[in-house]
């Protein structure tokens, strides 16, 4: 494990660089990730370069043995160069150009600032690519973050008519796959193709009305322009990573968001040499539940199935205007150590001290603003230090990853378009069936079809709306030859145009699901229906499917509402494998006692340990052992007990019996 700190020479005084570095050096930390919005110290003014500062910054780190990590600063393109060309600036759905004084204060499309950006990128791959101190590269910051995924400026448009031409050849074959009939909407050509931005209808229910999911536009328009975005933002990233390349060997990555919808992280992260996540479990705008915190690494170390840096962690009390919980004592070494039993391989703090000036004055970090080392930096010491009991353990272990929860960023945008109900988010459905399978201590994967159907014998496909006839083969594939898979409401229903399909639900995955939805019912304005099943009886919200029996079984039933009677949730035996069909919304309680089932019955091990709310279980194994790390997110101590007998990974004592301290930790084995 390697630990660092985030960390802007830029914003202090020299005389304080070195006390700085003798104090990350003294906490055991060895990266500095360093640069990412400096670009107006780095290149003043237009071509003239100063990286003299950088220099004495760097033999200061090498004075205290620190190694660095490299951001390209295109997040924040300084005033000269927007005044230069303001051409750069992104301009919102509503026509507004988003003008300088925060950041990313840029358009992906814009071909002037994509030159910028690389050119500014290797200048420093000149003078810092082969710095024997360097570990990595970072290109921007947070591609997406403050809503720019997403830009309406002339240069999106014509990148976006070129991309439509690249990928329909003929102006008919898109008006067909958009159906753009409906309204009078075909194109006569290429050039015709609007962006999906202002118009006169609006969605007043939606959550933001301005918003270009709310303005009525055509799903197919919708879904294309966003895949547009993905591309425009991957070709952004990339041309910094060839201009680094002509120079400097290390690996790229790029900083990305955790559970962030806007961006195909799968598609993005196949452009990373390894990849990075920031890890904010708790600032101004609320607190993310533990389960949710360990959804999103394990989403990140899905995107290349492989061990993932953190390169922000939250390290002290958060926010911008107001401040986030201070973590509590113990808490910011869970956070580390959470990271770590989910694969992180490299632990970056944001930020090593508060700023005194600027837009982040309460976002705190290691230090306070007076920069007087207190409990937050020897909190962070003693885990540098104590870091080292598990290393064989993370460097000799894997993930079992024979449970999957399949994640895919075109059906995330189709639902969020229209998500069907004002109670229905794809990420948190995710989340209910990542949790629900987690209690059990399988340690599922969150990973993209592809990576499910290589390892997994069980595979959740949470409303899985846009398929084809050939999604829906390999899946039959993967069930004939044994394998379980949970397909949920909302699946089979549109193909990857975005547009409905004519076959009756759930589409070509009707036969191995070996039944028909007859008919549906949206749950608004809070209303429930009872469900009875093998959870006994719960409550159905959001919505509900009424299930026409085929080959499947039923294995929940309706109690009241306009379905009272008909089957809720069927199984169906499809070759040696089996298909579970949940047609609706059921509790968090309900839904982990399915899982339990479907974990048992897919013939997957069960953590020995009795579920407990407010403690994590991560499974590892190395092949023969299962090691299990226990984790306490709760500010009391707790009693785990084991149904059957394992070992202390430290002490190597059986334990039956597990007392974790308050946000304590520690891994047992099992053979
Ligand atoms: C992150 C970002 C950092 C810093 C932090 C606090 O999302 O990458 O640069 O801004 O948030 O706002």
């Amino acid at each position: 494990m390697l630990f660092g700190v985030d960390y802007y020479p830029e914003h202090w005084p020299e005389t304080r660089w070195e006390e700085d570095c003798r104090l990350m050096s003294a906490a055991g930390l060895s990266l500095v990730r360093i640069l990412e919005f400096a670009w107006s110290r780095l290149e003043p003014e237009e071509g003239r370069y100063d990286f003299s500062w950088v220099e004495r910054f760097l033999n200061l780190l090498e004075q205290h043995g620190l190694q660095f990590v490299l951001g390209t600063p295109s997040a924040t393109p300084p005033k000269w160069l927007v005044d230069k060309d303001p051409s750069i600036l992104p301009i919102d759905e509503s026509g507004r150009t988003r003008g300088f004084g925060s950041r990313r204060h840029y358009c992906f499309s814009n071909s002037n600032y994509r030159e910028h950006a690389a050119r500014i990128a290797e200048e420093l791959a000149k003078r810092f690519g082969n710095h024997h101190l360097l570990v990595a590269w970072q290109t921007d910051n947070e591609f997406g973050c403050h809503n720019t995924a997403l830009s309406f400026t002339p240069e999106a448009h014509a990148g976006f008519i070129d991309w439509l031409k690249r990928k329909y050849q003929d102006i008919e074959a898109l008006n067909e796959a958009w159906g753009s009939v409906f309204w009078s909407q075909e194109y006569r050509s290429f050039d015709e193709v609007i962006l999906p931005s202002h118009t006169v209808a609006r969605d007043p229910g939606a959550s933001a009305p301005d918003s270009m999911v709310a303005q009525g536009h055509n799903p197919g328009l919708l879904l294309d322009f966003q895949r547009y975005s993905t591309d425009a933002i991957i070709a952004f990233h990339q041309a910094q990573v060839d201009a680094i390349r002509r120079h400097s060997d290390p690996p790229v990555t790029h900083n990305l968001m955790g559970d962030f919808p806007d961006i195909d992280y799968h598609r993005l992260g196949s452009h990373l040499d390894f990849v990075s996540w920031d890890n904010y479990p708790s600032f101004e705008w609320g607190r993310a539940p533990y389960n949710v915190v360990g959804f999103r690494h394990t989403l990140m170390r899905g995107l290349k199935r492989r061990p993932f840096w953190v390169m922000e962690q939250q390290s002290g009390p958060c926010g911008w205007r107001m401040l986030g919980d201070t973590p509590a004592p113990g808490e910011i070494g869970l956070w580390s150590l959470q990271a770590a039993a989910h694969g992180a391989r490299t632990i970056v703090y944001f930020r090593w001290r508060a700023c005194r000036t600027g837009t982040e004055q309460y976002w705190y970090g290691i230090l306070d603003h007076d920069g007087i080392p207190r409990r937050r930096y020897r909190e962070i010491a003693d885990t540098v230090e104590t870091a080292g009991t598990y290393e064989q353990l993370w460097e000799q272990t894997q993930f079992p990853e024979d449970v999957a929860v399949v994640h895919d960023y075109e059906h995330l945008w189709s639902h969020r378009f229209q998500p069907h109900n004002p109670g229905f988010s794809y990420t948190e459905l995710l989340q209910r069936y990542y949790t629900a399978l987690a209690t059990w201590g399988v340690s599922p994967a969150v990973t993209s079809l592809e990576g499910a159907l290589e390892s997994a014998r069980l595979v959740v496909l949470p409303a899985y709306s846009l398929v084809d006839s050939d999604t829906a083969a390999r899946i039959e594939r993967f069930v004939t030859a044994g394998g379980t898979v949970i397909v949920t409401y909302r699946s089979g229903i549109r193909d990857r145009n975005n547009a409905m399909l004519e076959e009756p639900i759930p589409g070509p995955f009707r036969r191995v699901a070996g039944l028909t939805v007859g008919e549906f019912d949206s749950l608004n304005f809070g209303r429930t229906t009872t469900v009875e099943g093998a959870f006994g009886q719960d409550r159905a919200a959001v919505w509900t499917d009424s299930l026409d029996l085929e080959s499947a079984e039923a294995a929940a039933w309706y109690g009241s509402g306009p379905f009272a009677g008909e089957p809720a949730i069927a199984v169906n035996q499809f070759g040696d494998g089996t298909c579970v069909y949940v047609g609706c919304d059921i509790s968090p309680e309900a839904l982990s006692t399915l899982a339990r089932g479907w974990i048992e019955s897919a013939g997957v091990q069960l953590s020995p340990f009795v579920p407990q709310s407010g403690i994590e279980i991560v499974r590892r194994t190395d092949g023969r052992l299962s090691y299990y790390v226990l984790m306490n997110h709760t500010g009391r101590a707790r009693l785990v007990e084991s149904t059957r007998p394992v070992q202390s990974y430290t002490t190597q004592q059986e334990v039956r019996r597990i007392r974790l301290d308050p946000y304590g930790t520690t891994v047992v084995r099992e053979s």
